[in-house]
């Protein structure tokens, strides 16, 4: 999975997802990311990306053409790779014909520069619909994610009804920009391809991926502070220690996110 974050503050962006885990996962070719300046695709001789709102008001707007330009570029990287892709897989002496079929597929739902919007370009703003583990696990499954972090009071709405795919927000508050929201998200959506994490079963049980938060969990020492590890937890008995989980799980999620338990009780009861 590639991850290509359009924004005006590229440091902050690498240096966030080349750290720990999300690290390690591009050293080992797990996936992919870059981020791209927009302020690279300016037309303006001073390099300026933003102007005044017509109407008024306080604040400063993203302009159209850098966006736009930006985006194109990145999409046109996409299809262009794609194709190389393909072509090595035609040209190759590659028999296996199941990965001739996954990269077809690859290039089918990459398009072409004409048809750019199949790959998903997200806009990262409080004014989009609420990202959870269920849009995580959605987003999951693309080769390709474009992010596109705004700035100042946003950007101008021409170019977002042109680029944007979907429109994301990370919860109802507001942030000086989109890279930590970006950054969230690659995040939640990074851990669930296959290989990024060491332990693959740690992202199927974990909270949230069976609709409950998780259960407590407890490493050494048996005793701390005069609090013991609950017994059944040492009594190697695998069944016991599975009910004793689902228990606790459904006990914090009903006294920590009654929302949560209810969706839960409707689904299972
Ligand atoms: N940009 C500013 N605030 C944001 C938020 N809450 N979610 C996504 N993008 C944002």
């Amino acid at each position: 999975m590639f991850f290509h974050v359009l924004t005006l503050f590229p440091d902050m962006i690498m240096d966030g997802l080349n750290t720990s885990i999300l690290g390690k996962a591009m050293e080992r070719g797990c996936i992919r990311a870059e981020a791209v300046n927009i302020r690279d695709y300016t037309l303006d001789k001073h390099l300026k990306v933003d102007d005044y709102t017509y109407g008024g008001g306080a604040g400063m707007l993203m302009q159209a053409q850098p966006v736009y330009d930006c985006t194109m570029a990145v999409l046109d990287s996409i299809v262009k790779r794609v194709a190389d892709q393909t072509t090595e897989n035609t040209t190759g002496n590659t028999t296996d014909n199941t990965e001739n079929v996954l990269k077809d597929e690859t290039k089918a739902s990459c398009g072409n520069a004409t048809d750019a919007k199949k790959t998903r370009v997200i806009y990262v703003t409080p004014q989009g619909r609420v990202f959870d583990q269920k849009t995580a696990q959605e987003l999951a499954k693309e080769e390709d994610l474009i992010f596109l972090c705004g700035h100042y009071e946003g950007i101008d709405e021409r170019v977002l009804e042109e680029v944007v795919t979907d429109y994301i927000s990370i919860g109802d508050y507001v942030l000086t920009g989109g890279e930590l929201p970006a950054m969230v998200m690659i995040d939640a959506i990074a851990r669930l391809v296959p290989g990024v994490l060491n332990n693959d079963e740690s992202a199927q049980t974990e909270s949230f991926g069976n609709g409950l938060l998780e259960y407590p969990q407890y490493s050494r020492p048996r005793i701390w502070h005069d609090k013991e590890v609950p017994p059944v937890l040492l009594s190697g008995d695998h069944k016991k220690v599975e009910e004793w989980r689902l228990e606790q799980s459904l006990i914090r999620t009903k006294e920590r996110r009654p929302d949560l338990y209810e969706k839960w009780r409707e689904s299972h009861l």
